[in-house]
């Protein structure tokens, strides 16, 4: 198996697209960290990943999306595994829906809070537990907003998309002299759960199972490309 005995982190596992991944990096063989932000969603989580073993997903309880959390998170590995092998950060979720003059100053903060602060601090904290090695792995799972904003109530999408663009490319800068491999996977697709057949806050929309998502990311997390951006375009 692909990932037999490495120790993967997949925040986001309680969202759609970080599901999927945590699923398939179980299936390929790794012991998954899928830490969760509220108790009551370990149970629903196990059980959407197939009660895997206890010693193979570990579901720290850490508000991981601020720097304390982060920290905390990062404090916890490390004591557990000492190093990691991959990380995935699917960190995010919905901002709300508006139009650019229709903004306002709390949406942006809350959505530039949530969605890029929080990729910031995840990164501070975690880039640091990978294994020094180049099989070692750091995927940033990103949206095509950014790039071209196909919505246009999805300003506050486009806008924190982009931060996080930005925000992969200052730590493959950072790490670029280093083994361990930093990339992006910029999804451009809603992406839907496997087990449902749309997307909940886009009914009737098209959408694309997230374990294609999860294919592509194991792909990342197993093969040897770095510094890289690599576009899932599905529609
Ligand atoms: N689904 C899509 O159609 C799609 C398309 C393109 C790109 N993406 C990208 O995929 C990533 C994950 O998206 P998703 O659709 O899986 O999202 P989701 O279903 O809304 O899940 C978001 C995940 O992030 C966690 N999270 C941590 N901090 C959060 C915060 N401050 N606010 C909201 N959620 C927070 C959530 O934890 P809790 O469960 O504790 O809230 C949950 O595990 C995002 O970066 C998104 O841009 C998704």
């Amino acid at each position: 198996m692909a990932l037999e005995s490495q120790v993967a982190i997949v925040t986001g596992a309680t969202g759609i697209v970080g599901e999927g991944i945590a699923r398939a990096f179980l299936q390929a063989g790794a012991t998954v960290v899928a830490p969760i932000r509220s108790a009551g969603k370990e149970a629903a989580l196990r059980e959407a990943l197939g009660s895997p073993p206890a010693e193979r997903l570990h579901c720290p309880l850490d508000e991981y999306t601020t720097a304390e959390g982060a920290k905390a998170l990062a404090r916890w590995a490390a004591l557990k595994f000492g190093a990691v092998d991959h990380i995935v950060a699917c960190t995010g979720g919905m901002v709300p829906m508006a139009v650019l003059s229709a903004v306002t100053p709390s949406d942006f903060n809350a959505a530039m809070h949530d969605r890029v602060l929080g990729q910031v601090v995840l990164a501070q904290a975690l880039a640091p537990l990978l294994r020094e090695a180049q099989r070692s792995s750091y995927t940033v799972i990103t949206g095509r907003l950014g790039v071209r904003c196909t919505m246009a109530d999805g300003a506050l999408f486009a806008i924190a998309n982009a931060a996080v663009y930005g925000m992969v490319q200052a730590l493959q800068a950072q790490l670029r002299e280093k083994p361990q491999r930093v990339n992006e996977l910029r999804i451009g697709a809603i992406v839907r759960r496997d087990s449902e057949a749309e997307h909940p806050h886009f009914p009737g929309k098209k959408s694309h199972p997230a374990s294609l998502v999860a294919a592509e990311a194991l792909r990342i997390a197993a093969g040897q490309q770095a510094d890289d951006i690599v576009r899932l375009y599905l529609d």
